[in-house]
C-alpha cells in the first residue's frame, strides 16, 4: 500500500529523505505538478523512476535543485542563463544548459545528452532537496503518456501500486508543467510552453524567444516529451467546441454555456471569470473528471492563447492528438 503523508506533518521530511536515501522514488508536490523524485546522481534510483512511469529511457528528466550553487556544480551558466535564473527561480522555468565534466548528474537522467534540464522549484520541494543535499530528478508523477497529477490523490490513483510514498501538499498552485527553454549561442528557444508565460520571459531579458516548429516524429529529438500524443485521457477530445453534442462531457471557459449543453453528460468550467491562471490550475483535474464520467467524448470551449493560455492550449492539443 502506498503511504500518503501531508507535508505539514512533522515527520514527513525525514520519512521522504529515508526513502530517497534507499534509492527509491518519492512523489512530491511542486508549484507546477506533482513530480516523481529520486536521486539524480544514482543510476539505480533513476532507473526506478523510468520503471514506475513506464517512460522510454530516451526521454531525459529535469534535475531539480535547491539553490543556484547546487545547479552550478553540474551545469554551466552563461550570463543570460544567470539572468533567467535570477528573474524566475525558484519557479516554473526549466533551463537546458551544458553539463559540466565534473558534474554528478547521471547520464541516465539526461539520456546521454550533453545538456541537462535544470529547475529550482518553490516551497516544500525546494526544502526537501536542500535537506537531501543532491539534485532530484523528477518527471511528472504520472504513468508515461497520461495526464500530469495536480493532487496527491491523482498520483495515488495512477501510480499507487508502483511507488511507496506520496507527499501531499494539496492542489498545485500553477497546475501546468514548467516552461522549458534551451539556451544556445545567446539564443533562446522554447522547448515547452509552461508555467512562466513566454511574454514574461521576453520582457525580463529584452529578447525574443524562438518557437521551433512542433515535432511530429522524425528528425532529431530536442525535447522528447514534446512528442505529439501526450497527456491523453481515454475519451476523445474535441477542441474549440462552440456547441455540445449529446453525451459529451463539456469543459467551458469563461462561464459561457455551449449550445445544447442540456444533452451533455457533465458540464464544468476552467474559469467562469476568464482567469487563465485559474484555468491552468484546474486544467488537468477537469480533464480527469471529465474522463471519469465515462463520456466517449470531451468537448472543450476555446481558450485564449496569450499568457498561460499558450501552455493550456499546448496541453489540450497534445491530449487531442491521435494515439499510436
Ligand atoms: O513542472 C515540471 O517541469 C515538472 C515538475 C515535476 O517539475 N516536471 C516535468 O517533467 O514536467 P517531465 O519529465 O514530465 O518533462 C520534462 C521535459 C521532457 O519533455 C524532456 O524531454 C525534457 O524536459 N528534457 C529533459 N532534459 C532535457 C534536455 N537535456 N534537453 C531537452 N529537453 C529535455
Ligand atoms: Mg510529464
Amino acid at each position: 500500500m502506498v503511504r500518503i503523508l501531508p507535508i505539514s506533518d512533522p515527520g514527513t521530511l525525514d520519512a521522504a529523505i529515508e526513502v530517497l536515501r534507499r534509492g527509491e522514488p518519492v512523489a512530491i508536490p511542486t508549484e507546477t505538478v506533482y513530480g516523481l523524485a529520486a536521486d539524480a546522481t544514482d543510476p539505480a534510483a533513476i532507473t526506478s523512476i523510468y520503471e514506475a512511469k513506464g517512460r522510454p529511457r530516451f526521454n531525459p528528466l529535469i534535475a531539480h535543485v535547491a539553490n543556484i550553487e547546487m545547479a552550478r556544480a553540474h551545469v554551466t551558466f552563461s550570463p543570460l542563463a544567470e539572468r533567467l535564473a535570477e528573474a524566475f527561480w525558484p519557479g516554473p522555468l526549466t533551463l537546458v544548459l551544458p553539463l559540466k565534466e565534473t558534474g554528478k548528474i547521471h547520464p541516465l537522467a539526461t539520456a546521454g545528452l550533453g545538456t541537462a534540464a535544470v529547475r529550482m522549484p518553490e516551497g516544500f520541494a525546494r526544502e526537501l532537496i536542500a535537506e537531501f543535499g543532491r539534485p532530484l530528478a523528477a518527471p511528472s508523477a504520472n504513468r508515461s503518456g497520461r495526464i500530469s497529477p495536480t493532487t496527491a490523490q491523482h498520483v495515488a490513483d495512477d501510480l499507487g501500486d508502483r511507488i511507496s510514498l506520496v507527499l501531499d501538499g494539496g492542489n498545485c498552485r500553477i497546475g501546468v508543467e514548467s516552461t522549458i527553454l534551451a539556451l544556445n549561442d545567446g539564443r533562446l528557444r522554447l522547448l515547452r510552453p509552461g508555467g512562466v508565460p513566454v511574454e514574461a520571459i521576453e520582457e525580463a531579458v529584452g529578447m525574443a524567444i524562438e518557437r521551433p516548429g512542433k515535432q511530429s516524429g522524425g528528425g532529431p529529438v530536442i525535447a522528447p516529451g514534446m512528442l505529439a500524443s501526450h497527456y491523453a485521457p481515454d475519451a476523445q477530445l474535441r477542441l474549440n467546441a462552440t456547441e455540445a453534442r449529446p453525451g459529451e462531457a463539456i469543459i467551458r471557459f469563461g462561464g459561457t454555456p455551449l449550445a445544447g449543453e442540456d444533452q451533455a453528460k457533465s458540464v464544468m468550467d476552467l474559469s467562469p471569470s476568464c482567469d487563465l491562471r485559474e484555468a491552468a490550475a484546474n486544467l488537468f483535474d477537469l480533464l480527469k473528471r471529465a474522463d471519469a464520467t465515462g463520456a466517449t467524448g470531451i468537448a472543450v470551449a476555446p481558450v485564449p492563447g496569450h499568457g498561460l493560455g499558450e501552455a493550456i492550449n499546448d496541453r489540450l492539443n497534445r491530449a487531442a492528438a491521435p494515439r499510436n
